[in-house]
């Protein structure tokens, strides 16, 4: 399976645990792992680059760190022009048909915040809502979320742990992630 991780940080250099999730992705041998904030510094996404990637890739991991319930906006940007009419949906746009989607984020609240009656009410997989119907709209298949909580008070034996998880997850079958 050919996978890439489009990772998306505004602020890279300053990055824990990102870094340490994408530096343990990066020696798999089937990932091709790419940096966007740094591919596109001016946010001038070429599309057809994108879409050429994307065609060459079975799995596709979304990875960033939640800010404010979402994503960085340069992964809203890629959405809007990469998944175009005619080529992601709409006639004969069925490209991402069957290409299976997740996301990898990292959130400074705790698990136990994010659920009904925490201090951030909703679950993860809730407020990516948006996220998962594009995916969908798009005939791509959406997989459950990789995730880590309580990002900023992560300890250095944790974070190894769940740089080993990532590494599991990226390359567990949908069928072992469903379940
Ligand atoms: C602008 C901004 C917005 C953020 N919004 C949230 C948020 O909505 N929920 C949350 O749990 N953490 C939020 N955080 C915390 C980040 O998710 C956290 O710092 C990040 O996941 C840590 O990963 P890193 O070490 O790779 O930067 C926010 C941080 C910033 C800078």
């Amino acid at each position: 399976m050919n996978i890439m991780i489009i990772a998306v940080h505004p602020h890279i250099g300053e990055s824990r645990v990102n870094r340490a999730l994408s530096a343990a992705a990066m020696e798999e041998s089937n990932v091709t792992y790419r940096d966007l904030s740094a591919e596109y510094p001016g946010w001038d996404i070429d599309a057809e680059k994108e879409h050429e990637r994307l065609l060459a890739h079975d799995r596709i991991v979304l990875q960033f760190p939640l800010y404010w319930y979402s994503s960085p906006p340069l992964l809203k940007k890629w959405f809007d022009d990469v998944l175009t009419y005619g080529w992601a949906y709409g006639p004969g746009g069925n490209h991402l048909h069957g290409k299976e989607f997740a996301i990898a984020t990292t959130a400074g609240g705790t698990w136990n915040s994010y659920r009904s009656g925490g201090d951030n009410e909703y679950t993860l997989s809730e407020l990516f809502r948006p996220i998962e119907r594009t995916i969908k709209r798009c005939g791509g298949i959406y997989l459950p979320s990789f995730e880590v909580y309580g990002a900023m008070e992560i300890t250095d034996d944790r974070l190894k742990q769940e740089a080993v998880n990532y590494v599991r997850f990226i390359q567990s079958s949908a069928l072992a992630l469903a379940h």
